[in-house]
């Protein structure tokens, strides 16, 4: 499979088999996620699995309720990650300040997008999840409350079959151009 097969091929997961994700297999997606680039290299993330299946219950139950409920298939996950947004170096948020830029964002962003395709690379299914009780997570997780968690991702095996047809995307001409805007 060529890399744009496996991007082609990747989707939003929104119904997970019940089978446990085998932790060497998390590792991969974490390492994938660990070696992604960063300004700076700063790294500004911390990504905490919760694959322990009682603790992955309460977390939804907490983390979707309410006007949060639209995401809560994610209870059929086996695993859910918290991606923890950590501050970036010093330069670089004086740097991102100047810029009107959240470099941090787009360094969790390409961290949680390495993780996802490693997860397809392995067979597993994902979604990004940006729609969550973000206190209840913290609260559940043990985050300290003055950390910011942006996104969730949740994972696991999944049938190809009743994934949903691929979601439209803009066409080139409309995305791209050479030379000028
Ligand atoms: C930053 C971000 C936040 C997202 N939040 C949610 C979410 O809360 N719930 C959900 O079901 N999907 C969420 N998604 C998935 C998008 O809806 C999905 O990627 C998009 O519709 C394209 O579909 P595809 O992933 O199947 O290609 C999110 C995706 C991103 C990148």
């Amino acid at each position: 499979m060529t890399f744009l097969d496996l991007v082609r091929r990747r989707k939003s997961v929104r119904s997970f088999l019940d089978i446990s994700v085998e932790r060497e297999k998390v590792l991969m997606c974490l390492e994938a996620a660990r070696l992604a680039p960063s300004a700076s290299n700063s790294q500004p993330w911390k990504f905490v699995v919760v694959d322990d299946r009682e603790l992955k219950n309460r977390l939804c139950d907490r983390a979707f309720g309410g006007i949060y409920s639209m995401n809560s298939f994610c209870r059929t996950a086996p695993v859910i990650v918290a991606v923890v947004s950590e501050k970036s170096k010093f330069l670089t948020r004086i740097g991102g300040l100047f810029r009107g830029t959240k470099y941090y964002l787009i360094d969790v962003g390409i961290a949680i997008e390495h993780f996802v395709l490693e997860a397809e690379d392995l067979g597993l299914g994902t979604c990004w999840i940006g729609w969550f009780d973000e206190r209840a997570v913290k609260s559940v997780l043990k985050v300290p409350r003055d950390k910011k968690i942006d996104i969730l991702v949740a994972l696991g095996y999944y049938d190809r079959e009743k994934l949903c047809p691929q979601h439209g995307r803009e066409p080139m001409n409309r995305i791209a151009s050479f030379n000028s805007y």
